[in-house]
């Protein structure tokens, strides 16, 4: 394998250029370094792109983009027992502080010292090499592949908010948004045992994706009052009273009022789609309906294990939602192509990965 370190690295919004960066040095006797062979492109990434900033999180200096990896170990530090040079992995892209309270109450995604990739001030995956804490490494069964493996983390992100939801055997869900995230939480739902799964997306083609992949029914919202759709959806999909869970990964003001409109009584609202940081939230009927409405923020405990299992097992098929794959020269062109919403999943190959 090559020795190059190329990094695809944004250095201000709309900035984006390839450097040879120095090859990393493991930091702790825990790290592997492993190198990148499949990064799948979020919309965050994107996101930083255009704009330099998410929330509170600002591109100050340049960083290396990407976060959703799969590479192969290609030096392990003394203290790792649980991998070996050669595993291939799928790497969980934040490094938790382990001491704060959050992380000791086992909920480590809402650490309050996250070193995440990608998010500013630190570098992501989209290079040669990177390097990992082991137990933040899964290893990917001989017939999983590295490109499923790069799906394992908006998989991840799915299996949380699925959770979240407390989708049991023979539950409705909605899921607002047929984006990778959203579908990749109908897949979820399915495995958890949910019978109905209604995908909900303003885009025709999504819908018919959703419909071939994992949603039972879907929804294509009209320009009328949230309560209209609401009632439509429910009529539309068999669901009299309403549905036990709803999830937004749309991040859309409309879905999100006609998710508290569609829920049944006592139903679970789960936020997983980042819109715009303040919407008209329908606070009535989220009060009368005694609804329980959750956040869910990437990933904690257990889910990037049980997001390989699901793929390990074939429960959830996410080679279906990768569009393509691109050389790692052909970077900028595959993210001009994810802002014009052109496929699904793409994915960049390398730059050491022939
Ligand atoms: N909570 C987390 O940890 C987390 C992690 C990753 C992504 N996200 C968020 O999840 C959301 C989905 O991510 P993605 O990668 O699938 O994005 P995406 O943009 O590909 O998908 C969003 C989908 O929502 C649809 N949509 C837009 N307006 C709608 C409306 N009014 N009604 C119904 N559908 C509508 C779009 O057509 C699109 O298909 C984004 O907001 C993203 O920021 C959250
Ligand atoms: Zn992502
Ligand atoms: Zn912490």
């Amino acid at each position: 394998m090559a020795e190059s370190n190329l990094s695809f690295i944004l250095n201000k919004p709309l900035s984006l250029s390839f450097e040879e960066r120095p090859k990393p040095t493991l930091k702790s006797p825990q790290d592997v370094l492993i190198a990148i062979n499949y990064t799948g492109i979020c919309g965050s990434d994107v996101h930083y792109w255009q704009h330099g900033a998410i929330g509170p999180f600002v591109v100050k200096d340049p960083m290396v983009l990407g976060h959703e990896s799969a590479g192969t170990v290609v030096e392990v530090g003394p203290a790792v027992k649980t991998l070996k040079v050669g595993d291939r992995i799928a790497i969980e892209p934040g490094t938790p502080c382990r001491h704060c309270t959050p992380c000791l109450a086992g909920h480590y995604n809402l650490c309050d010292d996250m070193r995440f990739a990608a998010t500013p001030p630190y570098d992501g995956t989209l290079a040669g090499f990177y390097t990992a804490p082991a137990d933040f490494c899964y290893k990917l069964p001989e017939h999983v592949s590295l490109q499923e493996g790069a799906l394992v983390e908006p998989l991840a992100v799915g299996v949380h908010i699925v959770k979240q939801a407390e989708i049991k055997p023979g539950a409705s869900v909605v899921v607002m948004g047929a984006g990778p995230v959203g579908l990749l939480c109908c897949a979820v739902a399915k495995a958890f045992g949910a019978s109905t799964i209604v995908a909900v997306d303003i885009q025709p083609a999504r819908l018919e994706f959703a419909a071939s992949f994992a949603a039972t029914h879907t929804f294509m919202p009209e320009r009328v009052s949230a309560e209209v759709n609401a009632a439509r959806l429910l009529k539309e999909s068999g669901l009299i009273g309403g549905a036990d869970a709803i999830i937004d990964a749309s991040g859309a003001e409309p879905s999100i009022q006609t998710s508290i409109h569609a829920l049944r009584r006592g139903g679970v609202y789960v936020q997983g789609g980042m819109g715009k940081p303040d919407i008209n939230f329908p606070i009535m009927a989220l009060c009368t309906k005694e609804i329980t409405a959750k956040g869910s923020f990437r990933y904690g405990s257990g889910d990037y294990k049980l997001a390989v299992e699901l793929v390990a097992t074939g429960k959830v098929d996410v080679k279906k939602l990768i569009t393509g794959t691109v050389k790692f020269e052909d970077a900028e062109k595959a993210f001009q192509d994810v802002k014009a919403g052109k496929g699904i999943k793409v994915l960049i190959a390398g730059p050491n990965e022939k």
